[in-house]
């Protein structure tokens, strides 16, 4: 019987050693928990790097580590320290992710993380062929694995392929000025199925492969050698069912199983039932607008001087990618705005933002979601933006308003929330303005469309769609052979 094997940079889980001792937390971002879903569902084999470089594993633990992935279905690829500074914190997240997400002033253009990236990606490919049968699919994710496709390909003619691609493809004029674009489109054209988030996003590719590659395209097929290869849109959605469920649970929660955050939510909506909360949660990234959003922030104070005291902004930022320079400067400026902003603001009784620096634990992610009022998300670009979604889900009487940057691959799908462009701070002050005063019957309104939409378009669906037509190219592609 054939299998499924899902391959990612992350696995569903990150592993760490504490005095021996292994533990396990879970990844953190859209595709871990998108693809989580997904796993954990059917009879798949997830191959990832597991977050320890072979120099933090002592040799004596290495089954050990091995026993605790498998229980997560999964199985590592082991990388030294300088593979994860060249592959991962270099042209990964140095060169491709601020690249794609038109950071084009922080991307850095070096041969030598480069050649890191290549080798990595061999060993990714390599890992893949010790594991997979001929009649098995292989679903390649995202902007840190590009190449595997073709360098599995080389060694598999006949083997199914399918990339999806979690983050934005960017237009033409800004890939093209990658060093190594023509070599990263070759390697995806690996694949039978390319998968993007958006139907724009796609469009990108296309417009890249004809201009570079000189390629012919009909519609979103793409003609190679004796090979055709299907590009097309499939926007992810959430395990819908997993998060309202906890919502609901979380409703009925006796006042003792309650968490010491939400006890504390409570405490302040007690003492002030008129007040909103604002939320924002992301993983601390540059791309996500956590500064701009803490501009627009106070802006809103100094033009709406009316809501102070009556608003708090719940910053929940989640630690991410620190060796890289530009997290940690922007981590600098995050705490100093937040310093700043709650100086300027503070009362004795009010504290305008409470930022939380750290990852939490599932149960506290549904904690803040159906606590608060307002989620309110900035994005300056963003592939997908789950958050959105999830926000929506756990809303289980369909009050609470979502504001929403519109360079999100999500608002594509969120037209009845509040989108907003997030360089334009007028425009986000008058959203807070109508999110604060949206009547009850309009919020339930509109989020009664989003839950109907979400549920259905849920992240099961989006793999099913994906797989159906991954097996339907691959049979077109056999037939076009054969004429
Ligand atoms: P990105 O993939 O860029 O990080 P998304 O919004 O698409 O952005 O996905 C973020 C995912 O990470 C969501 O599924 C969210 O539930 C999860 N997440 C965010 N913050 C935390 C946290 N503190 N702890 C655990 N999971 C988190
Ligand atoms: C985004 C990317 C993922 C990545 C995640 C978390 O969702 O698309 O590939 O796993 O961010 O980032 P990290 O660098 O911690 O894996």
């Amino acid at each position: 019987m054939s299998k499924t094997i899902i391959i990612s940079n992350r696995l569903p889980v990150q592993l760490q050693i504490d005095n021996g001792k292994i533990t396990a937390t879970p990844s953190v971002g859209g595709l871990a928990t998108g693809m989580k879903s997904v796993h954990s569902g059917g009879d798949s084999l997830w191959i990832g790097w597991s977050g320890l470089t072979d120099d933090e594993i002592p040799p004596g633990l290495a089954p050990e580590i091995d026993k605790a992935l498998a229980k997560h279905g999964s199985s590592k690829v082991n990388l030294t320290s300088e593979e994860v500074d060249g592959f991962y914190y270099g042209f990964s997240n140095r060169t491709i992710w601020p690249l794609f997400h038109y950071f084009l002033e922080y991307s850095e253009f070096e041969l030598e993380s480069w050649e890191i990236y290549k080798s990595v990606n061999q060993k990714f490919a390599d890992a893949i062929l010790e594991k997979a049968d001929d009649d098995d699919i292989i679903w390649v994710h995202d902007y840190q694995l590009m190449l595997v496709p073709q360098m599995v390909r080389e060694q598999r003619p006949n083997v199914s392929i399918g990339f999806f691609l979690h983050i934005p493809f960017p237009s033409y004029e800004i890939f093209r000025t990658l060093p190594w674009r023509k070599e990263v489109l070759q390697g995806l054209l690996g694949s039978d199925l390319i998968g993007f988030h958006t139907y724009d996003y796609e469009r990108h590719f296309l417009s890249s492969v004809r201009r570079l590659l000189s390629l012919e395209v009909s519609f979103n097929d793409i003609y190679m050698d004796d090979r055709v290869i299907k590009v097309d849109s499939f926007p992810m959605g959430i395990d819908y069912k997993k998060f309202r469920d906890a919502a609901k649970k979380h409703d009925e929660n006796k006042a003792e199983e309650r968490s010491e955050l939400q006890k504390r939510l409570d405490m302040h909506k007690a003492n002030q039932p008129e007040a909103k909360f604002l939320l924002s949660i992301d993983r601390l990234d540059y791309s996500k607008g956590i500064a701009k959003r803490l501009n627009a922030f106070e802006y809103f104070l100094n033009k709406h001087p009316e809501y102070k005291e009556k608003v708090r902004l719940i910053i929940l930022a989640v630690p991410s990618r620190s060796n890289v320079p530009q997290y940690q400067l922007l981590k600098k400026e995050i705490d100093e705005l937040v310093g700043r902003i709650n100086g300027e603001f503070s009362t004795v009784s009010w504290t305008p933002i409470w930022y939380f620096y750290r990852s939490m634990p599932f149960e506290n992610l549904i904690d803040l979601y159906t606590s608060c009022d307002i989620a309110w998300l900035t994005p300056i670009r963003d592939g997908m933006n789950l958050v959105a979604k999830e926000y929506i889900a756990t809303r289980t009487d369909k009050t609470g308003v979502l504001i929403l940057s519109e360079m999100a691959g999500s608002a594509n799908e969120m037209n009845e929330s509040l989108l907003i462009n997030p360089n334009n701070f007028e425009e986000i002050s008058e959203a807070l303005f109508q999110a604060i005063n949206m009547p009850k019957e309009e919020q339930q309104a509109r989020n009664a469309i989003l839950q109907k939409r979400l549920e259905r378009y849920n992240v099961e669906k989006w793999a099913n769609d994906f797989m159906t037509s991954l097996l339907n190219q691959k049979q077109n592609e056999t037939q076009h052979k054969s004429r």
